[in-house]
C-alpha cells in the first residue's frame, strides 16, 4: 500500500486536498515563508521559561506568594488567569504543578504565584517549607483558556472563587482596576474561615475606589462571634446580591467540592452552561468517588506497569499514572495536569484505564489508544510506551 493510500484512511484527507487545490490556484503561495511564524512565536512565548524567586509574601497562616523574575531573559505577556506548569524537584522526584499567575498582566516584569498549603501534599509542602529567595525553578510559558474575551464573554462579569481559586480572579481584578476597564465584576469569594481570606485588604481597597468592581465574602466554618455573611455561595445568595443573573459570564474556581455545589446552584438559578466558564484544579481528591470508579478497587489495589523498553513499576490504582511514573523517575511532558491540553499523551499498549470526566482525549486518540496519564489511573495491568 503506497502512503497515498495511507493517507486516504484519515478522515477529511480528500476535503483538505481539495482545498488545498483551490487555494494554489486561486489563493496566495505562502510557501516560502513557512516557519516564519514559528520563529516570532518562540520569541514570544518560548516553551520553558528559568525563573528565580525574588520575594516570598506572607499571605495566610497556609498561604504565601512566590514572586518569580527571569533567571535568563525575559517573561513573555500572558492573560489575566493564565497559570503557569512549574517544575520542581525535591527527593530525587522531578514533578510539576500548575499556578495560576495571580499578579496582573500589566506588571511585565514579574509573574506572582500563590500558593495555599494542601493536605498531605507534596509540591506545596515543598514550596511553603522549604523554597527561598534565590531559588531557580523551570516553568511552561503561561498557558490556559480561563481568561476573559470581551468579544464572547460581554462585560458583565460574575466570578466564584474558592480559597486558593481566588489567584486567576486577583489577576483579573488588578488588571481591571490598573488598566481602569469598562467591565463590571462582582466577586464572590468563599473560604473555610476568616483567616483563611487571601487578598482582602487589597481585594477592599480595590472595591472602594472602583465603582464597577465589588465582592461578598462568604465564611462557611465561621469562628465564633464572626458577624459577617456566613454558610456557601448559593444560587439564592447570588440573586440576593446582584437581583438580574441574566446576561452574566460566570466564571468558576475553586476546590474540587465548590465546583460540584456551584454548577448546581447556578444551574438551579437558569444559568446555561454556556455562560459559564470553569477551571479545573488538577485531578479530583478521591478518584473512588467519581463516577463510573469500578466496585472493588481501592486505594490499597496495586498494578504493574510495563513500560516499552523500560522496564515495569508497581503503581496503586487511585494515583494517576503521572505521578507514579514520576515518583519512579520517569517524567513526561506535562502542563495542564487535568487531562485538558493533550501534552502528555501516551501510548497505552493493553491493559484498563479509569479517565474520569474532564479527561479531553481527542476521538483520534480514542481510537488509536492513546490516554493522559495526569488523569488516567490504573484499573489492570498496563503496558504504555511512554513519549
Ligand atoms: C490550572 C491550575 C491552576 C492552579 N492554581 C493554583 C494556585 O494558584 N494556587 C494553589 O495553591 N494551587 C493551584 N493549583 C493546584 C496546584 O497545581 C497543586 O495541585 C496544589 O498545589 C497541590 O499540590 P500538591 O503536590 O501539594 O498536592 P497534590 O497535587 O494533591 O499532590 C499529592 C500527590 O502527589 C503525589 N505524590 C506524593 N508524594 C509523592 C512522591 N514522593 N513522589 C511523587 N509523587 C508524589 C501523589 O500522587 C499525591 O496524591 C492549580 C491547579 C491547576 C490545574
Ligand atoms: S498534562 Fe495536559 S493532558 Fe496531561
Amino acid at each position: 500500500m503506497s502512503l497515498k493510500d495511507v493517507m486516504k484512511d484519515f478522515d477529511g484527507y480528500e476535503e483538505i486536498r481539495d482545498e488545498i487545490a483551490v487555494l494554489r490556484k486561486y489563493g496566495i503561495d505562502h510557501t516560502p515563508k513557512r516557519g516564519e511564524v514559528e520563529k516570532i512565536l518562540e520569541v514570544l512565548h518560548p516553551k520553558k521559561l528559568h525563573v528565580k524567586v525574588s520575594e516570598i509574601i506572607d499571605e495566610t497562616a497556609s498561604t504565601k506568594t512566590f514572586r518569580l523574575v527571569p533567571a535568563q531573559g525575559w517573561l513573555p505577556p500572558f492573560q489575566a488567569g493564565q497559570y503557569i506548569n512549574l517544575v520542581v524537584e525535591t527527593g530525587g522526584i522531578i514533578t510539576s504543578r500548575d499556578y495560576s499567575i495571580s499578579s496582573s498582566p500589566t506588571e511585565t516584569a514579574f509573574y506572582d504565584i500563590t500558593v495555599r498549603q494542601v493536605e498531605d501534599g507534596f509540591v506545596s509542602d515543598f514550596l511553603l517549607g522549604s523554597t527561598k529567595v534565590g531559588d531557580e525553578f523551570e516553568s511552561s510559558s503561561p498557558a490556559g483558556n480561563f481568561f476573559h474575551n470581551p468579544l464572547f464573554h460581554g462585560n458583565d462579569l460574575v466570578f466564584l472563587a474558592g480559597g486558593s481559586g481566588i489567584t486567576p480572579f486577583m489577576s483579573m481584578i488588578r488588571e481591571a482596576a490598573f488598566r481602569n476597564l469598562d467591565r463590571r465584576i462582582h466577586l464572590f469569594y468563599g473560604s473555610r474561615s476568616d483567616d483563611d481570606v487571601i487578598f482582602e485588604q487589597e481585594i477592599e481597597t480595590i472595591c472602594s475606589r472602583h465603582k464597577n468592581i465589588s465582592w461578598t465574602k462568604v465564611i462557611s466554618d465561621p469562628l465564633q462571634g464572626y458577624r459577617g455573611r456566613t454558610g456557601f455561595i448559593t444560587a439564592d445568595l447570588m440573586k440576593s446580591v446582584l437581583s438580574d443573573l441574566s446576561g452574566r459570564m460566570f466564571y468558576l474556581c475553586g476546590p474540587e467540592a465548590m465546583y460540584t455545589f456551584c454548577r448546581n446552584e447556578l444551574s438551579k438559578a437558569g444559568i446555561p452552561s454556556r455562560k459559564v466558564r470553569i477551571e479545573m484544579y488538577g485531578p479530583p481528591k478521591d478518584v473512588t468517588k467519581q463516577a463510573g470508579w469500578p466496585a472493588g478497587i481501592g486505594s490499597d489495589s496495586l498494578m504493574t506497569v510495563r513500560i516499552k523498553g523500560g522496564g515495569s513499576i508497581r503503581v496503586r490504582a487511585t494515583e494517576p499514572l503521572m505521578n507514579s511514573l514520576e515518583r519512579s523517575g520517569i517524567t513526561i511532558p506535562a502542563l495542564c495536569r487535568s487531562g485538558e491540553c493533550s501534552l502528555c499523551r501516551t501510548k497505552l499498549i493493553s491493559g484498563k484505564v479509569f479517565q474520569p470526566e474532564g479527561a479531553r482525549i481527542r476521538k483520534s486518540d480514542r481510537m488509536f489508544g492513546y490516554i493522559h496519564p495526569c488523569l488516567a489511573y490504573p484499573l489492570s495491568d498496563l503496558e504504555i510506551l511512554v513519549p
